[in-house]
């Protein structure tokens, strides 16, 4: 990929480092975020690695950029311009991990929401205030955040303003974990170090079924009986019964 302008990105073997990079904007994603985005989607789809996706400078990302938002009309909010990144980012072919430092606002809390696992720092935040810009959080928040925290939560967030901060979004399940920020990245790394360990072929299917929208048991079984013909899977329980344990 060309030298991106708003990410810095890592590329290794089996994972991306991705950090958004506009800290004079507090990291809001702008067309150019976007487009660099989908080209890292694009990297991963073809050669399938987890992804870490984070912030630069204490911030994950302060929304949609609003200077471009003002000047959007009904056609660019036709064309899913935010929502069809974070559906892209959803669908990737192995697990992505959000670690947020300080702000996740608006589209950078919808960001967040689009991956799959989440971890804090304490100073974390999130929430969406769209409504107060006169718009709807249209890309992700009336429907993941609601699978994520309920219809409750999500309403509080989307109707009434609430931010939750680290401790809120621990309790309601939304982080898996609150990390100081000086260890937030190692510990997203030994996160990923832990599904790296898995069956790659296990974790691919595993996630697109559990994020099929509907046809259970069906899909499981028929993404069990690939797995099961696997080579890869006769070596993992050839190796468990030998005694070796990972
Ligand atoms: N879009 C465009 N620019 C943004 C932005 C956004 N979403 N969020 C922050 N910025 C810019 C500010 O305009 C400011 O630019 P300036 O230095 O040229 O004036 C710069 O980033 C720093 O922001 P500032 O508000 O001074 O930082 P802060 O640390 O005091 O506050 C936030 C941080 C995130 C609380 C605050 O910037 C904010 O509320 N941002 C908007 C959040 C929002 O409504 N997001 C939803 C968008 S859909």
């Amino acid at each position: 990929m060309a030298q991106p302008t708003t990410l810095r990105v890592e590329e290794l073997d089996d994972r991306v480092v991705v950090t958004l990079h506009r800290p004079e904007a507090r990291n809001a994603i702008n067309a150019a975020m976007i487009r660099e985005l989908h080209e890292v989607c694009a990297g991963l789809e073809d050669n399938p690695r987890l992804l870490l996706l984070t912030g630069a400078e204490g911030t994950f990302a302060a929304g949609a950029d609003i200077a471009e938002l003002r000047e959007r009309g009904r056609d660019q909010a036709l064309q899913g311009i935010n929502s069809r990144l974070f559906d892209r980012i959803a669908r990737l072919p192995l697990p992505t991990v959000a670690a947020v430092d300080g702000y996740a606002l608006g589209g950078g809390a919808e960001l967040a929401y689009a991956c799959d696992l989440r971890l804090a720092s304490p100073g974390a935040v999130f929430g969406n205030p769209e409504p107060g810009l006169g718009i709807l959080a249209a890309a992700g928040a009336t429907w993941r955040l609601r699978e994520l925290v309920g219809a409750s939560v999500a309403k509080q967030i989307l109707l009434a303003g609430r931010r939750l901060d680290a401790d809120d979004a621990y309790r309601l399940g939304l982080v898996a974990e609150i990390v100081p920020g000086d260890e937030l990245l190692k510990r997203a790394h030994s996160l990923l170090d832990r599904m790296s360990r898995n069956g790659t072929l296990a974790l691919k299917l595993t996630k697109l079924v559990a994020d099929a929208p509907g046809g259970h048991p069906v899909t499981d079984d028929l993404a069990q009986a690939i797995l099961f013909e696997s080579e890869d899977k006769r070596t993992r329980m050839d190796a468990f019964l030998a005694g070796e344990r990972r």
